[in-house]
C-alpha cells in the first residue's frame, strides 16, 4: 500500500487530497505545525500518522523530525501547505518576506532533503503545489510570487537530480481556489469573497491524484489548473 506524507492537510486543497487518499485506504502521514493540530488531524483521519514541525522555522525541522518516527518508505511527498501575505514592495517588511519564503520554499526544500532516502527506496514522487504566481508575478504579490517562483526552481532542479534515482517530481500550478487562503486574499484586496466563483479544492485534488496515479512510464512535470468559469 502506498504511503503519502502530506503537508497542509488541515485545510483547503490539502484537506481535500488527504480525504481522497484516506477514503481509498492509502497510508497517510499528516504533517502539522504543532502537537495540538496533529491531535486534531489524527482525530479527523482515523488511522493516519502525524509528523510535527513548524514550517515557518525550517532550521528546526531536522531536529524535530529526528525525535519522531518516520515511515521506512515514502511513495509520495505532497507539499501543499502555504501562506500568503499581499502588499506592495514599498510596504513589505523583512518579516513578511521571510515568513512566506520559509513556509512556501525553504521548508519544502528541507522536508524533501530529510525524506529523500525514503523517497528513493520507494522510487516515489515529490509533488509541489505551486501557484499561478509561481509563473507570473503581479503588483502586490512580490513576496508570495518570489516564494513560488523559487519553488518552481526547486522542483525543476530536483527533477533533474533525482531522475536517475527513480524519483518523479511534479509541480501543480492552481489558479484561485476556494479556501481560507483565498478568503484572506480577498480581504487583503478589499474585495467581496464568493467561493462559488473559484476552483473547488476537490478539483485541484483530482488533478493531484491524476499526477500521482499516472503509470510509471510517464511523469507529469508541470500542470496548470485555471478556474473554468
Ligand atoms: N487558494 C488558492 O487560491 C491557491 C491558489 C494557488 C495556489 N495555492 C497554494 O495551494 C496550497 C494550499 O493552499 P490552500 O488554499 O488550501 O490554503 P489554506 O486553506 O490556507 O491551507 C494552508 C495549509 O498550510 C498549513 N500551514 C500554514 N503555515 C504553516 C506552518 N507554519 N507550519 C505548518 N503548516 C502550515 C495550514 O496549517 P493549519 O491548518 O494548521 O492552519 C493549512 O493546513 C498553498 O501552497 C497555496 O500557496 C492556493
Amino acid at each position: 500500500m502506498a504511503t503519502h506524507v502530506i503537508t497542509g492537510a488541515g485545510s483547503g486543497i490539502g484537506a481535500a487530497v488527504a480525504r481522497r487518499l484516506h477514503e481509498r485506504g492509502d497510508d497517510i502521514v499528516l504533517h502539522a505545525r504543532d502537537a495540538g493540530r496533529a491531535k486534531e488531524l489524527a482525530a479527523a483521519f482515523p488511522g493516519a500518522k502525524t509528523l510535527v514541525g513548524d514550517l515557518s522555522d525550517p532550521g528546526k525541522l531536522s531536529w524535530a523530525l529526528s525525535h519522531q518516527s518516520l515511515p521506512d518508505r515514502v511513495d509520495s511527498l505532497l507539499h501543499i501547505a502555504g501562506v500568503v501575505d499581499l502588499g506592495p514592495v514599498g510596504d513589505l517588511t523583512p518579516k513578511t518576506w521571510t515568513n512566506q519564503l520559509n513556509v512556501n520554499l525553504v521548508a519544502p526544500a528541507e522536508l524533501t532533503r530529510l525524506l529523500l532516502p525514503q523517497l528513493r527506496v520507494a522510487q516515489g514522487q515529490v509533488l509541489f503545489v505551486n501557484s499561478g504566481s509561481g509563473l507570473n508575478a503581479h503588483a502586490g504579490w512580490a513576496a508570495y510570487g518570489a516564494s513560488k517562483h523559487g519553488l518552481k526552481a526547486l522542483a525543476d532542479a530536483l527533477r533533474q537530480e533525482e531522475h536517475a534515482n527513480g524519483v518523479r517530481v511534479t509541480s501543480v500550478y492552481p489558479g484561485r481556489t476556494a479556501s481560507p487562503m483565498q478568503a484572506k486574499v480577498h480581504q487583503q484586496e478589499g474585495k467581496a469573497y464568493d467561493p462559488a466563483q473559484w476552483i473547488d479544492p476537490e478539483s485541484v485534488a483530482t488533478t493531484i491524484l491524476m499526477a500521482l496515479d499516472l503509470p510509471r512510464d510517464a511523469e507529469v512535470n508541470d500542470l496548470t489548473v485555471r478556474p473554468g468559469r
